[in-house]
């Protein structure tokens, strides 16, 4: 039976061990780019043992950034610096993961330390903000525009060149962000999507633009990559999107070569009870896995080395992702590895500390 700590070797990646930085906005970006604070924020937690950092969500267009602050990779430019990252990640023994993402409705808001609500041009937001359908996120947001056939194109490019050029800075994971209620999931869930044409109504229908993403950007990667998918695997409300719909996506999205479905959930309407305990959504990663029969990753209040460690022995799931306790401590992994009686990943220059 695996442990947290036996390597895993997905296509052609091999990961070091089973845990995963989640994908955190750092809000420290001007004009989508990457810089000093991204490369020591994720670097040090490459030194600090993880076996896979991710990037926070980087906007696939300029309108898809979260607030004005966030990472991008919509143009050329932004692929060397995001190179360098790369190129330290590597060198201290993790595997780099690029999150790809557009915010749909959810964009324009201002940076959490600024109060989190939507900002409009005065306030270096933009407009129009775009979804599935002219619904507003809540009576705060603006009203998006439902996108057109033609828009829909132009998002399906702009994730494909943006994988290309994650590939080319040198990452060898590259997740699509479906999740947390922002444009990918605002075409699966029926809360948001009510289009009434190919892209809307039926399940194969509200689908559909997540799976011609997903066929295009597989296309263009060798085994040398692996394509995962974050979903919202349930909206936590009656009537939204589901578990069972979940199941049946990720059987569709394995079918077109998608290597790992990381699942979290929520984030498609304002105000939702979710039951938030330890671990609360490794039930969801443990389904797929089992149902689909996919490699998962679990994510969602997992703190504890045992606690990670009982969830890839019992197979709930391939890979953990931890969000808030890598920002607390990035040698997590070293402390685990230690207290779980493993072989240290603690650096050389630290050896003295361990
Ligand atoms: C500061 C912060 C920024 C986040 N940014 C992203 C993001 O860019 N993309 C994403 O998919 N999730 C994002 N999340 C969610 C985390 O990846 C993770 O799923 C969530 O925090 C739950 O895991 P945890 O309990 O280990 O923190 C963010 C979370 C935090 C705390």
């Amino acid at each position: 039976m695996a442990h947290l700590f036996e390597p895993i070797k997905i296509r052609e990646v091999t990961f070091r061990n089973r845990i995963a930085v989640s994908p955190m906005c750092q809000y420290s970006s001007t004009n989508g780019y990457a810089n000093e604070w991204h490369l020591i924020h994720l670097a040090s937690r490459a030194v600090g043992g993880a076996g896979l950092v991710f990037t926070e969500a980087a906007a696939i267009e300029p309108k898809g950034r979260i607030s004005p602050q966030d990472l991008g990779i919509w143009s050329d430019k932004h692929i060397e610096y995001l190179e360098k990252i790369v190129h330290s990640i590597d060198k201290y023994g993790a595997v780099a993961g690029m999150q790809l993402a557009h915010a749909g409705r959810k964009a324009s808001t201002a940076k959490p330390s600024r109060g989190g609500k939507p900002v409009d041009e005065s306030q270096e937001g933009w407009r129009p903000v775009i979804s599935s359908s002219a619904i507003p996120f809540s009576s705060e947001h603006p009203t998006p525009e439902a996108l057109t056939i033609e828009g829909i194109q132009e998002i399906i490019n702009a994730f494909v060149q943006a994988a290309k050029r994650s590939a080319q800075a040198g990452f060898k994971v590259i997740e699509i962000h479906a999740a947390h209620g922002y444009l990918l999931h605002q075409f699966l869930s029926p809360l948001v999507n009510q289009r009434e044409d190919e892209y809307g109504g039926s399940f194969e229908n509200r689908i559909r633009l997540l799976v011609k993403i997903v066929e295009r950007v597989r296309r263009i990667l060798s085994d040398k990559y692996l394509l995962w998918v974050r979903i919202s695997a349930t909206d936590w409300v009656e009537n939204g999107w589901d578990i069972e719909q979940s199941i049946a996506l990720s059987q569709k999205l394995k079918s077109l070569g998608v290597d790992v479905i990381d699942s979290s959930s929520g984030g498609i309407i304002p105000g939702v009870n979710i039951p938030l305990k330890p671990g609360y959504q490794t039930e969801f990663a443990e389904r797929i896995r089992r149902e689909a029969d996919i490699a998962t990753g679990a994510v969602g209040l997992i703190t504890l080395p045992e606690q990670a460690d009982e969830i890839i022995c019992t197979g709930k799931a391939d890979i953990v992702l931890l969000g808030r306790e890598l920002l607390r401590n990035p040698y997590w992994a070293n402390s685990a590895a230690k207290q779980l009686g493993h072989e240290k990943l603690w650096p050389l220059q630290y050896d003295r500390a361990w």
